[in-house]
């Protein structure tokens, strides 16, 4: 499929969430009208929307309606900019800049951006917990558990308390692979297996294959972020490069190097792409996903 029809692909998801992001969080105008704006401000125009784009690539593959994946996609959206507001605070990795903007507890305060965490993360769940149309119970109730481990102690939170309590450790790999399989693999997998879960029943050898490909990308992911930290420019990232050295975070860069950790992303691609194999061209939007996530500059 032409790199174009992708892009177009893309770009048209990214509105599609927009729409829906800026109908399902609370308006600003309503109270407690500090907290629904800066939950809006933390989710709204900005982000390059790659989980929802991986519900919908996943949920395509099974002929999931789009309005549930719409919904579905939000939910994860949602979690993934709580996890961002309360990854930037002095708590944790004390970032003055996100998505372009300054970062929620800077634009408000702290119990604010505390607050946003809280409320974008119930209100996730809220969503893709009121009845999904034509999605069986049993599935529905799967998807919502699909994002509920992904998002706590055994996925996002359980990652990020690993990132914290690692600062300044010499981590071995397993080490280093597993704690970023949680803080950003996780909701990455979550978002490919909840879109597969909204459409046609799946063999066991698709959903496994799929989880495969998943977990191969959700920890390409992080491994091009710690690359980007490392690479990139404030301007380009729209958050604050060279964080990762200058607080001695344990990243695939400092442990293996640059060239290595270039490497290792474009291992973890191919594999990804060789658990998609058995699909065919049903699989091409996940296929160029992958593409991006590795190749993306930003
Ligand atoms: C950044 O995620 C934080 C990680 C989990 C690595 P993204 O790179 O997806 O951030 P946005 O959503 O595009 O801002
Ligand atoms: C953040 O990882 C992962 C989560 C928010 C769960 P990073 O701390 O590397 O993300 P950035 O680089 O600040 O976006
Ligand atoms: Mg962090
Ligand atoms: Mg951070
Ligand atoms: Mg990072």
């Amino acid at each position: 499929m032409a790199n174009e029809t992708f892009i177009g692909w893309m770009t048209s998801i990214q509105q599609f969430m927009e729409q829906t992001l800026e109908h399902v969080l609370p308006a600003s105008e309503c109270a407690p009208q500090k907290l629904h704006e800066a939950m809006r401000y933390a989710t709204l125009q900005g982000g390059k929307r790659v989980r929802p784009l991986l519900a919908f690539a996943a949920g395509e593959l099974v002929g999931a309606a789009p309005d549930n994946l719409a919904r579905i996609a939000a939910a994860v959206e949602m979690i993934h900019a709580y996890s961002l507001v309360h990854d930037d605070m002095p708590c944790m990795d004390d970032d003055v800049l996100r998505r372009g903007k300054p970062t929620c507890h800077v634009a408000y305060d702290e119990a604010t951006a505390l607050l946003v965490g809280d409320a974008l993360q119930t209100r996730a769940f809220e969503l893709i917990s009121t009845p999904l149309p034509g999605i069986a119970p049993a599935s529905q109730l799967e998807i919502v558990r699909i994002l509920a481990h992904a998002s706590g102690h055994a996925g996002m939170a359980g990652g990020q308390a690993i990132d914290l309590a690692s600062v300044g450790l010499p981590l071995t790999l397993p080490e280093l692979e597993f704690m970023h399989m949680l803080k950003t693999g996780a909701l990455i997998r979550a978002s490919v297996l909840m879109g597969a879960t909204a459409g046609r029943e799946l063999s066991p050898a698709e959903k496994e294959a799929l989880d495969a490909f998943a977990k191969r990308i959700g920890l390409a992911f992080q491994v091009v972020d710690d690359v980007l930290d490392c690479e990139a420019d404030t301007a380009t990232l729209g958050k604050t490069a060279g964080k990762d050295a200058a607080h001695d975070k344990p990243t695939y860069v400092s442990l293996l190097g640059l060239s290595e950790a270039k490497r290792m992303a474009k291992d973890l691609h191919d594999q990804a792409f060789a658990a998609l194999e058995g699909f065919g061209p049903q699989a091409d939007r996940l296929k160029q996903l992958a593409d991006y996530i590795v190749a993306r500059s930003f």
